[in-house]
């Protein structure tokens, strides 16, 4: 089927071409060195390919958010890191004297300029910046999904201005979104879990209408039990958020879309790495208790759920997987979605920070159909926002 965008396959002929390319690098670093580095990997496909068929790669990137330039966030630091990962030179130019830098290029070189938001128009997606970068490159590929949901110069304005392409990466993050929430086969369930219900209220409301059982965790789940009557102790939750709470469970069953609570919980009245614990139903939470995962009966009616599904989307922990044994539900249920997609009866799709870290740790981030590298721009799919960064490349 034809995509509704451009790839590196609609490209031709691109020897010593120069390709701006836009790459998410902005990864975790500690003492100069990078913590993790599954954003650069990310990168390969694009940058290997482009540079095979001899294009000169001209990498865009952001590091943090810079309000002016300064050297702990310049792109210089990451430059060694990449090119370990990469496993070939790349040069680093700052903007200073980048025109002349880029004209001594040679095809297939690759080269990483400096962090784009040390213009101050970059996050203003002003002309003028756009027209700076703009006259270095021939060509343009977005392949940042992860940095999509900003309307910027390096994201947006580029891809209305030079031939526009959706890198591998954007592509393959692309196709695998429309799979799991585009068109995807029925029944789809979606985990929502993490701390608090007030930052993932549009997804919620958003997802609703889409799917068919809603599963919600972590602190979240809480706001909901409380909603119901559920007296939830010392636990994490937004007493003040029961009526949207309830309003979405009203939304839910006008849509005809199951949502799954927790039915028995692990309770500890201290939040510390094993502390004395009870696994209880809902209803026996003490008062000086807090929910801090969700129970192993729920855990497998869950597992059940998923059985029956054909499409997963999955964003945020069941409870507090930082801290053991709390990490037990989310790795179980984990485990059972990884299963399940080997197995061939399930497309499964996570993202989103936590949920990254969450999966890497029940050791089954390979065995899901896609793990995307977004954190932000997942969480505004995810609430069925238009990314700029995407909509500008389907134009
Ligand atoms: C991210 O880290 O999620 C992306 O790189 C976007 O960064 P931003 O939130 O600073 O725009």
């Amino acid at each position: 089927m034809s995509k509704p965008f451009k790839t590196l396959d609609d490209m031709g002929d691109i020897t010593g071409k120069r390709v701006l390319v836009r790459e998410d690098l902005n990864v975790p670093m500690a003492e100069g060195a990078v913590t993790d580095d599954t954003r650069l990997r990310a990168t390969l496909p694009t940058v290997t390919e482009l540079s095979d068929r001899g294009a000169i790669v001209l990498l865009l990137a952001h590091f943090g958010r810079p309000k002016t330039p300064s050297p702990d966030l310049s792109l210089a630091l990451v430059t060694k890191p990449y090119e370990q990962v990469l496993g070939r030179p790349v040069r680093f130019i700052d903007w200073d004297g980048a025109d002349a830098a880029v004209a001594t290029l040679q095809p297939g070189d690759v080269a990483l300029l400096e962090n784009t938001r040390f213009f101050p128009g970059e996050e203003k997606n002003d002309p003028a910046v756009v027209a700076r970068f703009a006259r270095l490159g021939d060509l343009y590929v977005n392949d940042a999904f992860s940095a999509a949901h900003r309307a910027h110069a390096s994201t947006e304005g580029l891809a209305r201005t030079l031939p526009a392409y959706a890198g591998r990466a954007m592509e393959a993050e692309l196709d695998a979104l429309a799979k799991a929430l585009g068109a995807p086969e029925h029944p789809v369930a979606a985990v929502v879990g993490g701390a608090k219900v007030s930052t993932k209220l549009d997804v919620l409301k958003h997802l609703v209408a889409r799917v068919d059982h809603l599963i919600i965790g972590g602190g979240m789940a809480n706001t909901f039990l409380a909603a119901r009557g559920v007296k939830v102790g010392k636990s994490l939750c937004e007493h003040d958020l029961a009526g949207v709470a309830e309003e979405i469970m009203a939304a839910a069953d006008r849509a005809g879309c199951t949502v799954h609570l927790p039915y028995d919980v692990v309770v500890a009245t201290e939040f510390r790495a094993d502390p004395p614990t009870r696994t209880v139903n809902v209803h026996e939470v003490a008062a000086d208790e807090m929910i801090l995962d969700i129970g192993p009966a729920a855990v497998e009616a869950l597992g059940d759920v998923l059985k029956n599904c054909r499409t997963l989307v999955w964003n945020g922990p069941l409870g507090a997987f930082e801290t053991t044994p709390f990490d037990r539900a989310t790795v179980a249920l984990a485990r059972t979605a990884g299963a399940l997609t080997v197995d061939g009866g399930l497309v499964s799709v996570a993202g989103g920070g936590d949920t990254v870290a969450a999966l890497n740790h029940a050791g089954v981030a390979d065995q899901f159909s896609f793990v995307s590298v977004a954190g932000g721009a997942f969480l505004e799919w995810m609430e069925g926002r238009e990314l700029p960064g995407v909509t500008a490349l389907t134009r």
